[in-house]
């Protein structure tokens, strides 16, 4: 068991939790997250927003039950969180540009501060859409060398591909689909997909997906894809 360190309110419901626990997370990675006995059955995965020397930061967005629970949640209280799992985004070097929306801006968060560590030659910038509310505005600015972002709209208009050497997207399926298809270098695109889960690690078969190399584990395989790997199906 770990215990909340903080268990902040961003906005009407997206919140920052921090727990003393040790996940030595990459870039994209998640947790299977509960703060419950029995009922509701399953964890939650959530993505990993930052870790540091006193514990891991997740963002996370109130959408049903588990999330509710965790909002309720105060410094001291226990969670279980186990992880990380799943791909990370590759550490690559260049002109990088990170595009996220709603709850997808949380796993980059720590890869803008990951590729900005790896080199000093490289250039991070940040695109990021709200539909209400922006969050973490301060942060993301200080880990970006350009950062922008947009309530409302498409941010994906504001996305010039050829000014980057990589993109690395999460956030809607539908805001992702639309960056692959803009784009005109599809292998510079790595997504970061989403599904329900179960176990996690692997086992349920819960978060199949389909991809050009055929059915896949978001979990295990995934949840990071070159994105033309799903998108081109
Ligand atoms: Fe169980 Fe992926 S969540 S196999």
């Amino acid at each position: 068991m770990s215990t909340v360190v903080l268990n902040k309110k961003l906005s009407s419901n997206f919140y920052l939790m921090k727990v003393n626990k040790t996940l030595n997370a990459k870039m994209g990675q998640f947790a299977m997250i509960r703060a419950w006995d029995k009922y509701p059955l399953l964890s939650r995965p959530i993505s990993v927003y930052d870790e540091d020397g006193e514990g891991v930061t997740f963002l996370y967005k109130v959408v049903g039950e588990g999330t509710s629970i965790f909002s309720k949640l105060k410094s001291g209280d226990s969670v279980n969180v186990e992880g990380a799992y799943g791909t990370s985004f590759p550490i690559l070097n260049g002109r990088i540009l990170l595009v996220g929306g709603g709850v997808g801006i949380a796993p980059l968060y720590l890869a803008a501060k990951t590729l900005k560590n790896n080199s000093k030659d490289s250039v991070i910038d940040v695109l990021l859409g709200f539909t209400d509310e922006p969050l973490l505005l301060d942060e993301f600015s200080k880990v970006a060398r350009d950062f922008k972002y947009q309530v409302g709209g498409f941010i994906t208009d504001l996305v010039n591909d050829e000014s980057y050497d990589y993109i690395y997207t999460c956030g809607p399926s539908i805001m992702m689909e639309t960056l692959y298809k803009k784009i005109v270098n599809k292998d510079k695109l790595y997504a970061s997909f989403e599904s329900r889960m179960a176990c996690g690690i692997g086992v349920c078969l819960a978060c199949s997906c389909m991809t050009i190399n055929g059915n896949k584990k978001l979990c295990t395989d995934g949840p990071i894809f070159l994105a033309k790997e799903v998108f081109n199906v």
